[in-house]
């Protein structure tokens, strides 16, 4: 018989039984760069650098700030990136990319990495929108929705279904228009 004091299961992560729940931290520590090159290289493979996200990601940079990490017990797991853009002179954000290592997959951590660099970034009160390319049975469960079909233009060939937003004004989705272009500083 096992004695009272001894911890459950599912509290060591040894355990076969243990439950892995992701936790979400800023992309500070060192290493963090060199993971999240490993893990976009695995998730997207060499192919990702033709990607019309990868275009506008190269002429506007990154938020560093905004770059989150998931982790399982310690380990890195996942990674997402925000990136500062405007649309039809409104200010907001393109998320991605969004991965999560293979062997860590189903445990939720793609989608706390979404909604909490969201949260984050939104209630900075510097844009009002988090824009991405991605499957709408993922995302819409989230809160995101279709954009109207090629009223945001991308500097690359992007399929319009897969255009979805965030946004407090849940009108903005059908109305916002116009190119990709920079973050508009006061
Ligand atoms: C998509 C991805 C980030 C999901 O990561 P994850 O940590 O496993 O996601 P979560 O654990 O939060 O969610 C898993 C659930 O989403 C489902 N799911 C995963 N990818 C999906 C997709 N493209 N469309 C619909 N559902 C999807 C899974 O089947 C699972 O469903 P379940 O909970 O009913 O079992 C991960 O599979 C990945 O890195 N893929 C390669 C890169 C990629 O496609 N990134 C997204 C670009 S927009």
């Amino acid at each position: 018989m096992s004695s009272p004091s001894a911890p459950p299961a599912a509290a060591d992560p040894a355990s076969p039984n243990a439950v892995r729940v992701p936790t979400v931290r800023a992309a500070t520590r060192a290493g963090d760069s060199d993971f999240i090159d490993e893990l976009q290289a695995i998730a997207f493979g060499p192919g990702r650098f033709a990607r019309t996200a990868f275009r506008i990601r190269e002429r506007f940079p990154i938020d560093m700030s905004l770059s989150l990490i998931a982790e399982v017990d310690g380990t890195p797991c996942g990674s997402v990136w925000m990136t500062p853009i405007s649309i039809g002179g409104i200010n907001g954000y393109m998320l991605g990319p969004l991965a999560t290592h293979p062997d860590f997959r189903k445990l939720g951590a793609g989608k706390l990495l979404a909604r909490e660099v969201t949260a984050r970034t939104l209630a900075r009160g510097e844009g009002s929108f988090v824009m991405l390319v991605g499957d709408r049975d993922y995302y819409c469960p989230l809160g995101w929705e279709p954009t109207t079909l090629g009223n945001i233009e991308f500097p690359g060939p992007v399929d319009p279904e897969r255009v979805l937003l965030f946004a407090a004004d849940k009108s903005l989705a059908q109305t916002l228009a116009g190119p990709i272009e920079a973050f508009i500083e006061d």
